[in-house]
């Protein structure tokens, strides 16, 4: 008998996010147009995604609350329980036919991600976790790197569409990560950047204007595995701040040190 309260959660999040993931590799085949803007972009298939994402779980939590990424809030019955849903998280690389693009739907309560999930495409990897279980890829259980020193680290990060202040900042510290790291990629799925980090493929994982819905599920599956996660200043993390720093744990502080004499 399975103990955990939020089992019967995780699986409809898995289902939802198997179906929109089948939904997404059929549509990658087919052309893909584009709109919203020239740089921020939307397919149908992001719609198409999140419809399905969304009537799954509306059929059966139809009192639950969501925010799905396209469609916004809906708090109509003042749950305490939020579906926080990416229909599609890496849409430019989808688009460009970058094989690397994620579905992610994370289920909140009172305020703290207890189920997330992110199906990592077109691999297939399925990513979970809830608040009461090992993170998982593919039902084996993962865990961060025991990488100690940032000399021996490979890291990843992300740049918003906005280029505001913090894009520059970002540029700053990608540079000098990439000086004193093995390396720092840029992939384009923020999710996937989350369980690369949980299973150890990264030691370490910041971005800056990330939405709810890029980071929800991630944070949970690196947290599940290990990870530590905090603001680049190292304060406390919750989704809806405007930037993350997400390590194994070893090089936490050093990255901390670093991003203090940079800002
Ligand atoms: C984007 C991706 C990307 C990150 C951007 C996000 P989208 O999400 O997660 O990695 O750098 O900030 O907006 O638009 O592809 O769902
Ligand atoms: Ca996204
Ligand atoms: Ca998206």
């Amino acid at each position: 008998m399975n103990l955990d309260p939020n089992k019967e959660y995780l699986d409809t999040a898995i289902y939802a996010a198997k179906a929109a993931s089948d939904l997404i590799i059929k549509s990658s085949k087919r052309e893909i147009k584009t709109f919203k803007s020239q740089t921020d972009l939307v397919t149908e298939t992001d719609l198409a995604s999140e419809k399905i994402i969304s009537d799954i779980i509306k059929s059966k939590y139809p009192d639950h609350s969501m925010l799905a990424e396209e469609s916004g809030l809906n708090d109509s019955h003042s749950s305490e329980y939020l579906w926080v849903i990416d229909p599609l998280d890496g849409t430019t690389n989808f688009v460009h036919k970058y094989p690397s693009y994620a579905v992610s739907i994370a289920l909140i309560n009172n305020g703290e991600p207890v189920v997330g999930v992110v199906i990592e495409m077109p691999l297939m990897n399925i990513y979970c976790a809830t608040i009461n279980s090992p993170a998982y890829c593919n039902n084996n259980i993962i865990n961060c790197s025991d990488t100690n020193k940032l000399i021996l680290s490979l890291l990843v990060t992300g740049f918003s569409y906005d280029h505001n202040d913090n894009w520059n900042l970002n540029m700053k510290l990608f540079k000098e990560f990439t000086d004193i790291t093995q390396g720092v990629r840029r992939l384009g799925s923020a999710a996937i950047d989350f369980c690369h980090t949980a299973i150890g493929h990264v030691d370490g994982f910041w971005e800056f204007d990330l939405n709810p819905w890029d980071v929800a599920a991630g944070i949970l599956i690196a947290k599940q595995a290990g990870a530590k996660i905090s603001k680049l200043n190292g304060d406390k993390f919750s989704i809806y701040d405007n930037e993350v720093l997400v390590t194994n744990g070893h090089i936490h502080q050093n990255m901390i040190n670093v991003f203090n004499e940079l800002k």
